[in-house]
């Protein structure tokens, strides 16, 4: 039996995504519904390693559910990486006495937490925040819906101009090793063809198709690709294809950041409520160095190691029906 809980942290760490603040509110909300005390951290690692804590109450997450980006701030550590930051972010626990952590973050998050609780002995429970949507033991993360709905209401903008003009764009969403966010997208958009890194396609059956869709008198098209794209990045290979088939005037758009920002959807509101306020109760409970995601609708804790480790695939189904959809 661990220690018994009574005060906690709870950061945000790598990437922001939208829904990250509903999360902290839950977390907050339901510890004080325990009477647990909450010390919130800036920056995430980098903010446990200054001692950057500040206690949060019940008012202090008022009027951010709405919000995009995350009222903690987030960082990327290098620092976190090395045993004497490691050593800092220990002893900024033990001054504010912290009895376990809520780090709401994405796979390199999760790496450093499971790392730091197996040397410190202090219990940790994730929260899966990346618009990437690529862990294992969550269907969704949170941030990957708003993201896919502002990709999807780019690229419906996008097809206005392509549409007009007659020409072929090539649209690079987020992912970086991950083709979550472009499949979702190329479906939702009617994209003509998407390209993700867990599927090996090649660009000659990319030409082929498009120069089928030009002997159909296909004025304009649309090609989504994800940006850790085997073949390269959107601009790679709308270079490539262009020199082969230069029959579409060719664009490339990269929707980059854009997609990390804006208001939560009500999903990812939800997502985030549900599983902040799981992670306050499971680390009560005594779950510890786990993640807590939604599985078939059913809150789940999956041990770090295999959050991080494990592959999701994409949906095979999903891959195919993309390609039938779009003859
Ligand atoms: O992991 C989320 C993500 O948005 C990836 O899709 C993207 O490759 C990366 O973060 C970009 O990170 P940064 O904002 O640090 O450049």
């Amino acid at each position: 039996m661990g220690k018994e809980i009574k005060r906690i942290a709870v950061f945000t760490s790598g990437g922001d995504a939208p829904g990250m603040n509903a999360a902290l509110r839950a977390v907050v909300r339901t510890s004080a519904f325990h009477d647990l005390h909450v010390h919130g951290i800036s920056r995430g690692y980098e903010g446990m390693i200054d001692g950057e804590f500040k206690r949060m109450e019940i008012r202090d997450v008022g009027n951010i559910i709405h919000r995009g980006g995350t009222v903690l701030k987030t960082a990327r550590s290098p620092r976190f990486l090395t045993p004497e930051g490691r050593k800092a972010a220990h002893e900024s626990l033990t001054a504010f006495d912290i009895d376990g952590c809520i780090a709401i973050g994405g796979n390199g998050t999760f790496t450093g937490a499971e790392i730091f609780s197996k040397e410190c002995n202090i219990p940790f429970i994730g929260i899966p925040g990346t618009i990437d949507n690529d862990l294992y033991g969550t269907d969704y993360t949170i941030g990957f819906d708003t993201a896919i709905n502002t990709a999807v209401e780019a690229v419906d903008k996008i097809r206005d101009t392509a549409d007009s003009h007659n020409r072929l764009f090539f649209v690079e969403v987020m992912g970086r090793n991950s083709g979550f966010i472009a499949l979702s997208t190329g479906i939702g958009s009617g994209a003509e063809s998407v390209l993700i890194p867990e599927v090996d396609a090649s660009l000659d059956a990319l030409i082929d198709k498009l120069k089928k869709g030009a002997r159909r008198k296909k004025l304009f098209s649309i090609v989504i690709v994800a940006e850790g794209n085997k073949e390269g990045g959107a601009t790679t290979i709308a270079q490539k294809v262009q020199e082969a088939f230069d029959y579409y005037d060719t664009k490339v758009a990269i929707i980059g950041h854009l997609q990390r920002g804006g208001s939560p959807s009500c999903f990812d509101r939800v997502l985030a409520s549900r599983l902040g306020f799981a992670a306050v109760e499971g680390l009560i409970a005594g779950k510890r160095n786990v993640m807590a995601g939604i599985v078939n609708n059913k809150v789940t804790f999956t041990p770090f190691q295999d959050a991080i480790t494990k592959e999701k695939p994409v949906e095979d189904d999903l891959v195919r029906m993309a390609e039938i959809l779009a003859i």
